[in-house]
């Protein structure tokens, strides 16, 4: 006899399962998504143990019929398609046929369930796949799915899960993010009894956010919505202050669908690589509509990653789509005068918000008694509306009631990172405000901009320069920038004076009632990169013949890289030809610095595109523009007198993004006349 045999049924259903349950995560994912596919608007979950012993899944959907009800745990059985021809455009979330069938086959589940014009429910039981009782039940119209004792069948796999906390903390995760591209369904989550999430549910993506990262995340967020060919994405881009470590904050979904995908990220990352530090991830959420026959979501056993017909288009978009709502949301920061109090949370009012709850940075040090400073930015109001300050305040009263208990809400509910955020929402549930009820609103205009006529008080003339520190460019004065017209509105420094260079590093300027604090080298930075950036992209590279051209030697493989690269330099700016052995000449370069070395700005290019290997070419290039531009920007040390500075505050002004060097680091920042005379008593 043979040794091949068939497996069984059970067998074979439980092995299935492995694919689509991996763990309680994955079983409240499954369910949730059901009742959104059955039109449900409420949908609770209840858990237990991180799921490991009690979940369940509550929603006022279609329901079931009896018959549909007993059909539903069979493998491969589905209302959502019909045939292989619907797969090529799935808009529900299930279309497999199979999560019933899998949850079922590893825990015991309890259904309950009632169309809306039928009068008596359904009740199903079902254990390790079993089928054990169907019979007529009282309930409300809706679905409810019970399932305990999860993996009590598969020990291997019940061996891997984690301590309760963590699998909590995956369910909250799942959940905020499902919630993130539903906002239209109220989801509730309670874990031991106590409320984890609560959405609203009124449509509005802002109050979602709000209810589950908490008002400073709200407070910092550009609007998203852009639209190319059929490709529309809406959504959020946070802005630097709520940067994190990790991708841990960004919720991406195709169609409403939370996927994963490396082109989407990537593009974000190209979006952001001006705004954010190096190793900083934007918190964001967006929602990318595109037709379903453009994308195949049939690839992985999870549905978490799609496949594009067109990446590039996808890439383009989402890259416009981020870019543009950051540039739109640009402005100086403000220093603001903070004054750090001896107890928790810090003093309400004026100054408190940067200590408190924003968790910004301060830059001074914190000791009793001392003044310190706090970074904000200054298009968020002066203080809390009176809706978010109570909401605020109990949080902190919360947060403090935790500290002297001792108890920490990890420990007591989720224990999963920012989920842990969400975990009182549904104690203030009927209070989660929602935007309408919050004002949001960003004050830059009225903070930053002055729109009268420049009147130096110098009488300096510094629209013409001939300086060689920074060097003329007409060409920025017919230019204009496509994506915002910041060019023509943004007369940052009409009505300022220059007070002076401090530590030759910095520009001091004395605004009307604002004193402007520049970093030279940064501010040169960009406006350096910002027009090589602009030429490059114009395919018109800012390259000029070397009076004496430059003698590079080279390495046997960086010599065959450098020849195999002559395309990618010159859009650069370089060219160069073999001059002998291992070596090359470079004939032009990018109109840099006269005092930058040309020989080290080339090798620093060629090392870094020989250790990327195959990143985006359009990524390599950015960074290769990066690098020209740090090498040729006035240094820090460097003395300006004022003609060099008016020059660079004209074209700093001129900037799609003067707020930032192209490495995320503040080039601006403002210290209002009013935190100056509270600092020193003037005004109390
Ligand atoms: N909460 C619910 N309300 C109404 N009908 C439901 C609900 N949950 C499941 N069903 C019905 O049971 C069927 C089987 O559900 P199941 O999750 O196993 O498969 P699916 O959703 O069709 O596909 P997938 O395996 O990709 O999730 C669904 O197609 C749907 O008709
Ligand atoms: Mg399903």
């Amino acid at each position: 006899m043979g040794k091949i045999i068939i497996l069984d049924e059970n067998t074979v259903n439980k092995i299935a399962a492995g694919e689509v349950v991996e763990r309680p995560a994955s079983v409240v994912k499954e369910l949730v998504e059901n009742s959104i596919d059955a039109g449900a608007d409420i949908i609770s979950v209840e858990i237990r143990n991180g799921g490991i012993s009690f979940m369940k899944v509550t929603d006022n959907g279609s329901g079931m019929s009896e018959d549909d009800a007993a059909m539903a745990f069979e493998s491969h059985a589905t209302s959502k398609i019909r045939r292989a021809d619907d797969l090529g455009a799935i808009t529900s979330m299930g279309f497999r046929g199979e999560a019933l069938a899998s949850i079922a086959a590893v825990s015991k589940v309890h259904m309950l369930t009632r169309t809306h014009d039928s009068v008596q429910g359904v009740s199903i039981t079902v254990s390790g796949g079993v089928p054990e009782e169907v019979r007529p039940a009282g309930c409300p119209a809706g679905t409810s799915i019970t399932v305990s004792e999860l993996f009590f069948n598969t020990p291997a796999r019940y061996k891997f899960l984690k301590k309760d906390a963590t699998e909590a903390g995956y369910i909250a995760d799942i959940l905020n993010r499902i919630a993130l591209s539903h906002p239209e369904i109220s989801f509730m989550l309670t874990n031991n009894g106590r409320k984890v999430l609560h959405t609203p549910g009124n449509g509005d993506l802002k109050s979602t956010i709000f209810s589950i990262y908490g008002a400073e995340t709200a407070k910092h967020l550009a609007d998203v919505d852009y639209e190319d060919g059929d490709i529309r994405i809406t959504g959020f881009a946070g802005l630097a202050e709520i940067a994190r470590s990790s991708r841990v904050n960004q919720s991406i979904y195709i169609n409403r669908r939370y996927i994963r995908n490396k082109t989407v990220t990537s593009a974000i990352d190209a979006a952001y690589s001006t705004y954010l530090m190096k190793n900083k991830y934007p918190f964001i959420v967006l929602n990318i509509s595109i037709d379903p026959s453009r994308i195949d979501v049939n690839v992985h056993p999870s549905k978490l990653e799609v496949k594009f017909s067109n990446e590039q288009d996808i890439f383009r978009a989402v890259y416009h789509a981020v870019n543009n709502a950051l540039i739109s949301h640009s402005t100086v920061r403000t220093l603001h005068r903070t004054e750090k109090s001896g107890s928790h949370g810090g003093k309400a009012g004026y100054g408190s918000r940067g200590s408190t709850v924003t968790g910004a940075r301060s830059a001074g040090k914190s000791s009793a008694g001392m003044k310190t400073y706090t970074e904000i930015n200054a298009y968020g109001k002066p203080s809390y509306s009176q809706q978010e300050f109570e909401w605020v305040r109990k949080e902190l009263d919360r947060k403090y009631q935790e500290a002297i208990s001792g108890k920490t809400r990890q420990q007591d509910t989720v224990g999963h990172g920012h989920s842990g955020k969400a975990t009182d929402a549904g104690e203030k549930s009927e209070k989660i405000p929602s935007s309408q009820d919050i004002d949001y609103t960003d004050g830059h205009n009225s903070a930053v901009f002055v729109k009268d006529a420049h009147d130096s008080a110098l009488g300096t003339d510094h629209t013409e320069t001939d300086t060689n520190v920074i060097s003329p460019d007409d060409s920025r004065k017919t230019d204009k920038i496509e994506t915002c017209d910041m060019s023509d509105s943004l007369k940052l420094f009409d009505n300022t004076r220059i007070v002076g260079q401090l530590f030759s590093t910095y520009i001091l300027l004395e605004g009307a009632d604002e004193l402007f604090l520049l970093d030279q080298h940064a501010a040169h930075e960009r406006i350096r990169y910002e027009k090589l950036r602009r030429a490059y992209g114009e395919e018109k590279p800012l390259s000029q013949m070397l009076l004496s051209s430059v003698h590079v030697d080279l390495t046997g493989s960086e010599y065959q890289f450098a020849m195999s690269e002559t395309d990618f330099f010159e859009k650069l700016g370089f060219t160069y030809e073999s001059f002998g052995a291992n070596s090359v000449i470079i004939r032009s370069a990018p109109l840099l610095d006269e005092n930058t070395n040309i020989r080290e700005c080339f090798t620093e290019i060629l090392d870094f595109l020989m250790s990327e290997g195959s990143t985006d070419r359009s990524l390599l290039a950015d960074r290769a523009i990066y690098r020209m531009a740090c090498k040729s920007a006035v240094k820090a040390h460097d003395r300006l007198d004022e003609r060099e500075i008016w020059a660079l505050l004209d074209e700093l002004s001129a900037l799609e993004n003067p707020y930032t060097c192209p490495h995320g680091r503040p080039a601006i920042y403002k210290i209002r006349r009013y935190d100056l005379e509270k600092l020193f008593k003037r005004i109390v």
